[in-house]
C-alpha cells in the first residue's frame, strides 16, 4: 500500500495523468467524486437563472446565442457527470444527492436575473470567473475530468465574450441601458468574488488538492487574477466597481479590494441564499416530469434486447 502511494504521488509529480484503471488513494478519488459531481450540478442549476430570460431576449440574434449558451451548459453537466462516473460513482447517485440537498453546487447560482443586464454580468463576470478557475483544470491529475475541461473551457470563453459584448453595447446605449448594466455589476460582483471560494487560510481542501494536482492554484491567487483582469474591463466599459475600498497596490502591481463579506457566502452554500430554494424545487421538477421519458427508453432497451435473443 505504502508502495502503491508513492508511485501514485510520483505519477502525479512527474506530471503523468492518473487514469480510471490505475489505483489511486481512496481520498484522492472521494476529492475529484465531490469536486467533479458539485461542478456538473453548478453546471445544470447554472441553466436556470439564463434560463428565465430566453423568452425575453431582446432580439432573435441575442435569443440564439443565450439559447445555445444555456445548451452548451447541459453539455458541461453531462460531460462532467460521466467524468465523476469514471470514479466508480452512478449517475444517479449523484442526483440523489443534488436533489436531497445534501451536494453543494456554486453559490453563485442562487441568486436572481432581474433584467437584461444580468444575462450580460452573468456571461462578463460569473463566466470570466469561471474561466479563470477552469482553466488550470484542464491541467488537472485525473485524466477524464482534464479532458472533458478543455471542451467546456472552449465554450466558457465563448459564452465571456457574449456576456462582455451585451454590457459593451448596454454601455454605449441609453443613459437607462447604462443605469441597467451598473446596477447589474452592483448585484454581481461580490457574489462572483465568492465563487473562487473561501480565503485560503479556511480552505480544508485546497493543500492536499494542490499536492495532488488537482487545483494548481489556491482559491485567492485565482481570485486576485480574476480582479487584476476584470477591474480594467469595468473601467474600459465606463462602469464602477460597486467596493469603495478597492485600489491599485502599486508596490504589487495588483488591485486590492475590501473584505468580502463571508457571512453571506456562508449562508448561500449552506441553503440560505436568495434563491437556493427555488433552485432546487425546479431541478426535482425536471426530474420528475422526466420520469416518462426514463421509462419509455428503458421499455424500449427492453424490447431492442428481447429481438436480439430471438
Ligand atoms: N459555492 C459553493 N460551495 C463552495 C464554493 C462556492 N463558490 N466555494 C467553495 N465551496 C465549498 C467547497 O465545495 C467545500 O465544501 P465541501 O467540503 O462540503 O465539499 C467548502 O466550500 C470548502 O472550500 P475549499 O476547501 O476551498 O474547497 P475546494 O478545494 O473544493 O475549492 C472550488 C472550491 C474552487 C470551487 C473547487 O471545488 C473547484 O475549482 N471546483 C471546480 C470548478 C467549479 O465547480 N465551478 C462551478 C462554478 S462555474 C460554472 O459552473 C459556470
Amino acid at each position: 500500500m505504502e508502495e502503491r502511494g508513492f508511485i501514485f504521488q510520483d505519477k502525479v509529480d512527474r506530471e503523468i495523468r492518473i487514469e480510471p484503471t490505475d489505483w489511486m488513494p481512496e481520498d484522492y478519488r472521494k476529492t475529484l467524486i465531490r469536486q467533479i459531481s458539485q461542478h456538473a450540478h453548478s453546471e445544470i442549476v447554472g441553466m436556470l437563472p439564463e434560463a428565465n430570460w430566453i423568452t425575453r431576449a431582446p432580439s432573435l440574434r441575442r435569443k440564439a446565442a443565450l439559447l445555445a449558451k444555456v445548451q452548451d451548459e447541459a453539455g458541461h453537466g453531462l460531460y462532467l457527470y460521466s467524468a465523476a462516473e469514471t470514479l466508480g460513482v452512478s449517475r444517479d447517485e449523484l442526483y440523489d444527492q443534488l436533489h436531497t440537498g445534501k451536494a453543494k453546487y456554486s453559490s453563485i447560482f442562487n441568486y436572481p436575473t432581474l433584467t437584461w443586464a444580468d444575462i450580460g454580468a452573468i456571461g462578463w463576470l460569473v463566466d470570466g470567473a469561471a474561466i479563470m478557475n477552469q482553466v488550470p483544470l484542464c491541467r488537472a491529475s485525473y485524466g477524464p475530468y482534464a479532458r472533458a475541461m478543455v471542451r467546456i473551457c472552449k465554450e466558457e470563453s465563448f459564452h465571456q465574450r457574449q456576456g462582455f459584448e451585451i454590457m459593451l453595447t448596454l454601455c454605449r446605449g441609453t443613459e437607462a441601458q447604462k443605469r441597467l448594466a451598473q446596477d447589474a455589476l452592483n448585484r454581481w460582483w461580490w457574489p462572483t468574488l465568492m465563487m473562487f471560494g473561501p480565503r485560503d487560510d479556511d480552505s480544508p481542501h485546497s493543500a492536499q488538492s494542490m499536492r495532488w494536482r488537482i487545483k494548481r492554484f489556491s482559491n485567492d491567487e485565482l481570485r486576485q487574477k480574476f480582479v487584476d483582469i476584470t477591474v480594467e474591463q469595468a473601467t474600459y466599459l465606463g462602469l464602477t466597481v460597486p467596493d469603495r475600498d478597492l485600489r491599485f497596490d502599486t508596490e504589487t502591481g495588483h488591485y486590492r479590494t475590501g473584505e468580502i463579506d463571508w457571512s453571506e457566502f456562508k449562508a448561500v452554500i449552506s441553503g440560505n441564499g436568495p434563491c437556493n430554494r427555488q433552485r432546487l424545487e425546479a431541478r426535482v421538477k425536471a426530474w420528475e416530469d422526466g420520469a416518462w421519458v426514463r421509462e419509455a427508453a428503458e421499455a424500449h432497451a427492453h424490447k431492442l434486447k428481447k429481438k436480439v435473443a430471438i
